[in-house]
């Protein structure tokens, strides 16, 4: 187990409320910190039940005996712990490398604190650095919205599974386009609407302005980012 990652984790236990809904993340940070809030519900240290972001999520919350609920029961969430595939200096994110970024936004914005887990590698000065953005566009769309990106200047591609032929498909039966930028975006809520305007769209995998703190997990500790 990536000792960074369980820093991360680690981190954030002290902030999950006694008792309530919280929101549940998507990968492998966040598995780390599913199995931390399984113990601490074990052992009675906290009574929470978790609206998953995903398929896997809400798999991890089965393996690991943590109460579900969800958005119906609990449109308002205390809190979401998720992870990010790259973090900005201003807090704005990348997500949507395990594929689940439009379920991750949803839960997010149901949230009255979004608390995101990362290792220090997921830190950069632009979005679209290290990492390309995913967005979610119905896949009836996709001629229409791979040729409506291209004219933007942008390079898109459909991300393909591994072990089946294919594209991805996501939770919600929607492919997912890597979009690979020519340069790190400079002014990434303008790009994450232009880019959501385009019918066909379902969610990017920018998070802007949504994020209350960052736990960074390091190899002594962690380094915690706050909203300005
Ligand atoms: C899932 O689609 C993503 O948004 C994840 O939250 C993100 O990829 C972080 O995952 P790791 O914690 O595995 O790096």
């Amino acid at each position: 187990m990536s000792n960074v990652k369980l820093n991360a984790a680690k981190s954030v236990i002290p902030l999950i409320p006694k008792s309530g809904a919280i929101g549940l993340g998507s990968g492998s940070t966040v598995a780390i910190f599913a199995k931390e809030l399984s113990r601490q519900i074990a052992e009675g240290e906290v009574d929470v039940s978790v609206v998953p972001s995903s398929y896997q999520a809400y798999q991890l919350a089965v393996d690991y005996k943590i109460p579900l609920t969800n958005l119906d029961l609990n449109p308002s969430l205390l809190m979401t712990v998720d992870g990010a595939d790259e973090v900005d200096k201003e807090l704005n994110l990348t997500k949507g490398g395990g594929g689940a970024l439009f379920q991750e936004k949803i839960v997010a914005s149901a949230s009255e604190k979004l608390i995101i887990i990362v290792d220090e590698s997921k830190l950069v000065n632009h979005l679209a650095t290290r990492f390309e953005i995913p967005v979610e566009i119905l896949p009836f769309s996709l001629g229409v919205v791979r040729q409506k990106i291209t004219s933007m200047g942008i390079t898109p591609t459909v991300r393909e599974a591994q072990r089946k032929m294919g594209p991805v498909v996501t939770d919600n039966g929607n492919f997912i386009l890597d979009l690979k930028f020519p340069e790190p975006i400079r002014n990434p809520a303008k790009v994450a609407v232009d880019l959501k305007m385009l019918p066909g769209v379902v969610e990017t995998g920018l998070f802007i302005g949504m994020t209350d703190e960052v736990h960074i997990g390091m190899g002594d500790g962690t380094r915690i980012m706050k909203k300005g």
